[in-house]
Parts: C-alpha cells; sequence; structure tokens
C-alpha cells in the first residue's frame, strides 16, 4: 500500500497537521488544520504584520483554523462565526487550555449572510474599532461570500487585508469533471453532457474575486491592492471612508458594471 506524506506544521509549541479535505487529524496529540502548505506558509508570511490583530474568522468547522490563527497571530481579539449550532468540544477545550486571557469568541449559529447579527457581533466584540484581518472559509457560495464582504471590507483599517480562501474551488471542480468526461468519452455523449452549460449551474464564487479586480483598478482609495494565489485571494483596504453594507455594484463604477452586467 502506497503511504501517503504527513504534512505537520508547528506553530508556537502545538503540531498542526495539515489535512485540506478531512476533520480529523492522524495524531490525537495534534490539531488537524483543513488549509494546504501553500496557505499556511502565506499566513506565516503575513504573520509579523498581523501579530496582536483584532480578526474575524468566518467558518470555523472543528476550529483548527481558529486555533492556528491563535498561536500564529497571537490576537488581542478574534471573533469567529460558525453556522452550525454545534459547539465541537475538541476547539473549546483546545480554547480553555490556549486562550487563557479569552481573546477568541466563538459564536456558533451564526450565518455570514446575516445582515443584523453579523454587525451586532462585531459591534461587541470590537465596539468601534477597526479590524486587522477578516478570513472567509465558510460557505464557498457567492452570495453569502459578497453579503459578508461587504459588511466587513469596510470595517478594516486602512491598509487591513481581507481573505477570502478557495475562491476557485468550483473551476476546480469542473476541470475534474471535464477529465472524467475526457476518459470516458463514449458514455457521457450518449448522455449528452456536459461539465458547463446547465441551466441549474449557480455563478461561482470566483464571480466575486473579478468583480473585486475591477473594483481595484476603478478606486484605489477602496482597495489599493488585490493578491490572488492558488485558492486564496487577499484584498487590501484602502484610506477612503466606506460605509458598511456597501453594495458590491457601488465599488465597480459604471465601465466596471457595464462590463460585468451587473
Ligand atoms: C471549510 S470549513 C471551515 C474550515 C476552517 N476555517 C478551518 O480552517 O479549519 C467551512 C465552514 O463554514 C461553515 N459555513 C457554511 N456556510 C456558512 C454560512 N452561511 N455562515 C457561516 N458559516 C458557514 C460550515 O458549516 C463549515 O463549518
Amino acid at each position: 500500500m502506497r503511504k501517503t506524506a504527513i504534512n505537520t506544521e508547528v506553530v508556537d509549541g502545538v503540531t498542526f497537521e495539515l489535512r485540506p479535505l478531512v476533520r480529523n487529524a492522524t495524531n490525537p496529540g495534534w490539531v488537524c488544520l483543513r488549509k494546504t502548505p501553500r496557505f499556511v506558509q502565506r499566513y506565516r508570511a503575513l504573520a509579523p504584520e498581523l501579530q496582536g490583530c483584532r480578526m474575524v474568522e468566518v467558518g470555523v468547522d472543528q476550529g483548527g483554523g481558529t486555533s492556528f490563527f491563535l498561536k500564529l497571530f497571537k490576537p488581542q481579539r478574534l471573533l469567529a462565526i460558525e453556522l452550525s449550532s454545534e459547539p465541537v468540544p475538541k476547539l473549546m477545550n483546545f480554547l480553555a487550555e490556549h486562550d487563557k486571557d479569552n481573546c477568541v469568541n466563538v459564536c456558533w449559529g451564526v450565518d455570514q449572510a446575516d445582515t443584523v447579527e453579523v454587525p451586532r457581533l462585531v459591534d461587541d466584540m470590537f465596539g468601534g474599532e477597526t479590524l486587522d484581518i477578516v478570513v472567509d472559509d465558510a460557505s464557498h457560495l457567492l452570495n453569502p461570500t459578497t453579503t459578508t464582504f461587504e459588511l466587513l471590507f469596510p470595517r478594516l483599517r486602512r491598509g487591513g487585508l481581507y481573505v477570502i480562501e478557495d475562491w476557485s474551488s468550483e473551476h476546480l471542480m469542473d476541470a475534474r469533471i471535464a477529465a472524467e468526461i475526457a476518459s470516458f468519452p463514449e458514455k457521457f455523449q450518449a448522455q449528452k453532457q456536459t461539465s458547463v452549460g446547465n441551466a441549474d449551474y449557480e455563478m461561482p464564487m470566483s464571480f466575486l474575486i473579478c468583480q473585486l479586480l475591477i473594483a481595484s483598478a476603478h478606486n484605489a482609495e477602496w482597495i489599493t491592492d488585490i493578491r490572488v494565489g492558488k485558492g486564496i485571494c487577499e484584498i487590501r483596504r484602502g484610506a477612503a471612508d466606506i460605509e458598511p453594507g456597501t453594495p458590491i455594484a457601488d465599488y465597480l463604477g459604471g465601465l466596471g458594471r457595464w462590463m460585468l452586467n451587473c
């Protein structure tokens, strides 16, 4: 049997096992982190500027990311939001041991697209203070992801960072389907299936990344910089005031709205 290599990262004495597609570490003493080595290297590179940050993490699952950010960034405060209303005992035990100052607040049963609850939680945790970083690794769907961006991007400080993880997952899936179809042409030809063109196909989350790219061209005072890596997109907040809840269409300008038909 072929053995798969185990990727681990030690952060501040805690061993994280990098298993993007599963929920459990192979060793009970380790924390399972659902992130690829590429993501981890990127966050490590960002760590010096984010020490003691004010952070929001959207999408908690088993809490590997929450634990990782706690150890790596040593946040002043970290608000973590999760749709599931079931607290994860493993995470709560980890926080009891490693978060002695109660910097982390995990809010279960919160939809990232809740335009009342999300701002309320941010107000409760941070008052009028700006955020340094938001990481959205939640629904990976266009509409909720856009709503969260509209709510939270304006609340970043100047130069603050908004990260959207796994923005390309639908394209990876599409490529996989295309490869499958190519390897069994007779089977799929008979059914006249294609990987795209299905009437039920939803606009993928990558459409938001296209909008943000155009937004950065239209108004550098709102978005100074956008960095699109494999699966991870980082958007830097500019200096101008932006009203929380401003619709994404307002970021684009007339030409952008015309180009993207929105
Ligand atoms: C990929 S997992 C998060 C992994 C986690 N960030 C980590 O690094 O370990 C995605 C999580 O987002 C949650 N989620 C999905 N839709 C959501 C929504 N609308 N609002 C908030 N959380 C959501 C899911 O329940 C799931 O736990």
